[in-house]
């Protein structure tokens, strides 16, 4: 049976709270944890396949044209080459943010440097490689290029509505104080740790696909789109992966070639993306261009708000990284000017990378609200406290649960924040300039329509099954915890199993939304349960308590293999996000603190401390969690101050495409991290009272670096990342 829920109005009732378990929000460990650390859970290029051929993507090496010849006879004549492909369905350079889209069938037309364009298949690895190396391509090349997304050559359109309200720069010129900053960001890499890697296996009608994906059912609309098959002929089978980040939300290119050559061959193909091509295949963060403008009186009360930016894609791709998502919602102004603009450059697909939007915007807009509180000289904190609205500034309706202000009172506790003397250049030690910065962190909340299945069975225990999968985030953990929850079972107990498209389709992980979404879907299937373990016993559900594999009710306690009397009972949880998506403003907050040392002489930036209070909901697992906070400073840490895919602008083709020369924070880079959890519950978030927390820690953390920076030295970089050489043209005399 399948019992549905469309979340139309808040769900007050607290279920979570009520039950008798105990175990929701608990720091339990991974179930997955073991098989992953000691090497035996298998990932998508692990499985061992009899026969097996291996494939190797080949990528263009032309900004822009097209493909005029492929000479497949050069390399088939290679030891163990079997086969080149290099028709239209090599490519998937439309996977991002929009899964569901087929690729854009387009191979013959080049339109990145990097783009795929034929599969080598061989025998080995290493023979495919060689042959992919040694494939003479020829190309006509077109000369007019743009790679310069930052120069006002790109063609630019406008993307979405405008937000203009009241009249800015009216605010503008009457405001007590203004601020007029642009800053700039790069290109970032999602750069997972495990590569894009795909085997497909073929048995005539049907396809099996191990690969490594964040959206299964979505996925599987794809590639039965790419490859005119019928849905129910893709099986797609994603249990771990190693990392996503964005980059995995869409099917990649070696899935949809390893597949087209499985099929064709009727043997099964395996494809791994090399490092480089992880770089440069897959879609990358859009760099961006922000400009702010904040007018506010002598109190520090805004009256203007103005974010302005733009971004970039391909031609004809319709992703624009959101920028002004949180921009929307976060601080007060009634004079209002928000507006996005796409340029149109033959870079590589922009897409959704960890965070999308709020991961650069609110690093932008926080770092702009430190330096009105600078021009105030006000205390930040207090800045944006007197900045939060009371309701949605220019939708007018309710916020849902919104815990900011605790957060930075909270935060600022914790760190021991002095925000009474925030002049720079107050503190140094040696050769290092030290000072403090803070930001808030803001992240919309979004939910996905999710389905779950759970299955009581007749021992007593729970299975959940979903097609939803674990990116690392801790899926596996928190859905086990829910249904024990729910069903009063040790999660030890209950065996979540996900990422196979048999599975009842779930919501998938992206935009932070995996947990709260699909474990609704199990919240709801358990309810259902319930229900029937009330009936059986012959109570109303309000009358039954379950616990430790226990139905109580009134004097009666029934072990549940009893109460099955040798059968299983199996529900499926189907949850819609409904009317409440417009009801009101829901997001996850929080604020950030960090310390920085900066080198007098050099103009290195090293992070000393760091700490971010959230509020996200009701916690569901106070480790995994905490984990995903921590991940997301670490990427807060890699955007202020290293990340940067550079490309070289001759011909647009990357200058760093590995994890040697894309600078990602390693373990010397990150301090240690304290993150803190304010309670809450939010009941328009979702019918757990959780929200989304994945994406959270990078959103606004790169703010408070660069503000802790201008607070140490006195230089303000608005340009991301803030590498040595920019400080180093602005540091003050280092012995002065
Ligand atoms: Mo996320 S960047 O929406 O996987």
């Amino acid at each position: 049976m399948t019992r549905s829920l469309t979340m139309d109005k808040p769900d007050a009732r607290n279920r979570l709270d009520a039950m008798a378990q105990g175990v929701i929000g608990k720091p339990l460990d991974r179930p997955d944890g073991p098989a992953k650390v000691t090497g035996t859970a298998p990932y998508a290029a692990e499985y061992q396949v009899e026969g097996c051929l291996e494939g190797v993507l080949v990528t263009a090496t032309i900004t822009k044209g097209e493909v005029t010849s492929i000479d497949e006879a050069s390399v088939l004549s290679m030891p163990g080459v079997i086969a080149v492909f290099s028709d239209e369905r090599m490519t998937a350079r439309s996977a991002q943010g929009g899964a569901g889209e087929a690729p854009v069938q387009q191979v013959r037309q080049v339109a990145y440097w990097g783009q795929p364009i034929a599969l080598v298949v061989a025998e080995t690895f290493e023979q495919a490689r060689e042959a992919a190396k040694q494939l003479r391509v020829e190309y006509r090349a077109q000369s007019d290029a743009v790679l310069e997304p930052h120069s006002s050559h790109a063609p630019v359109e406008t993307s979405g509505e405008p937000t203009i309200q009241g009249d800015l720069e009216h605010a503008m010129s009457e405001a007590a104080f203004a601020v007029d900053v642009t800053y700039t960001t790069e290109c970032h890499n999602s750069a997972p740790m495990e590569p894009h890697a795909s085997i497909a296996q073929w048995d005539g009608t049907k396809l099996t696909l191990h690969s490594s994906l964040q959206m299964v059912n979505y996925n599987v609309k794809e590639l039965a789109d790419a490859l005119k098959l019928e849905e129910d002929q893709v099986h797609i089978l994603s249990p771990y992966v190693g990392g996503g980040f964005g980059s995995k939300l869409g099917i990649s290119a070696e899935g949809v070639a390893a597949s087209v050559a499985a099929i064709e061959l009727g043997r099964p193909v395996r494809a791994v993306m090399l490092r480089q091509q992880v770089f440069q295949c897959v879609m990358r963060r859009s760099e961006t261009t922000q400009r702010l403008r904040l007018a506010a009186d002598g109190e520090g009360r805004l009256s203007g708000f103005g974010h302005e930016a733009r971004v970039s894609n391909l031609p004809e791709e319709e992703f624009a990284e959101p920028v002004l998502q949180a921009s929307e919602f976060l601080y007060a102004g009634q004079n209002r000017r928000l507006k996005l603009e796409l340029a149109r450059v033959n870079l590589m697909t922009a897409g959704s990378v960890r965070a999308p939007g709020e991961a650069v915007g609110m690093q932008v807009l926080e770092s702009a609200m430190d330096e009105l509180a600078n021009a105030i000289g006000m205390d930040p904190v207090e800045l944006r406290l007197r900045n939060i609205p009371e309701r949605h500034p220019s939708k007018d309706i309710p916020y849902s649960s919104r815990k900011l202000a605790e957060c930075l009172q909270d935060g600022a506790q914790r760190f021991g924040w002095n925000g009474a003397d925030r002049a720079p250049c107050r503190t140094r030690e040696g050769e290092w300039w030290i000072g403090t910065g803070m930001a808030s962190a803001a992240r919309v909340h979004n939910l996905n329509e999710a389905q779950a299945r759970v299955t009581l069975c007749a021992d007593g225990t729970a299975i959940v099954a979903s097609d939803m999968t674990d990116i690392g985030t801790g899926t596996y953990t928190v859905l086990g915890q829910i249904a024990g929850e729910m069903l009063g079972l040790d999660p030890k107990d209950v065996l979540v199993r996900l990422g196979d498209s048999s599975f009842p389709p779930g919501a998938g992980s992206g935009g932070s939304w995996g947990a709260a979404s699909t474990g609704s879907a199990v919240f709801e299937a358990c309810e259902a349960l319930r229900e029937r373990l009330a009936q059986m016993l012959g109570c109303a559900e309000e009358d039954l308590s379950l616990k430790d594999g226990f139905a109580i009710t009134g004097n009666t306690r029934t072990a549940l293999p009893d109460l099955l009397g040798g059968s299983e009972i199996e529900e499926v949880g189907h949850f819609k996000s409904g009317e409440i998506e417009d009801a009101f403003s829901a997001a996850m907050y929080g604020a950030f603190f960090t310390e920085v040392a900066v080198n007098a002489w050099t103009g290195e930036t090293r992070v000393r401390r760091m700490s971010g209070t959230f509020g996200i909901g009701r916690v569901l697992n106070e480790k995994t969690a905490a984990s995903q906070c921590m991940g997301g400073m670490v990427w807060g840490i890699g955007s202020a101050l290293s990340e940067e895919v550079v490309f070289d602008r001759r011909d647009g083709h990357l200058v760093n495409p590995d994890l040697a020369e894309y600078h990602i924070p390693v373990s010397l880079d990150v301090p240690h991290i304290d993150v803190t959890f304010i309670e809450e519950r939010d009941p328009a978030g979702s019918p757990l009272q959780a929200k989304g927390v994945g994406e959270l820690g990078i959103c606004g953390a790169a703010g408070a670096i660069c503000n802790a920076v201008y607070n140490a030295c006195g230089v303000r970089v608005r340009s991301f990342p803030m590498t040595p050489d920019k400080l180093l043209a602005e540091l003050p005399d280092p012995l002065g």
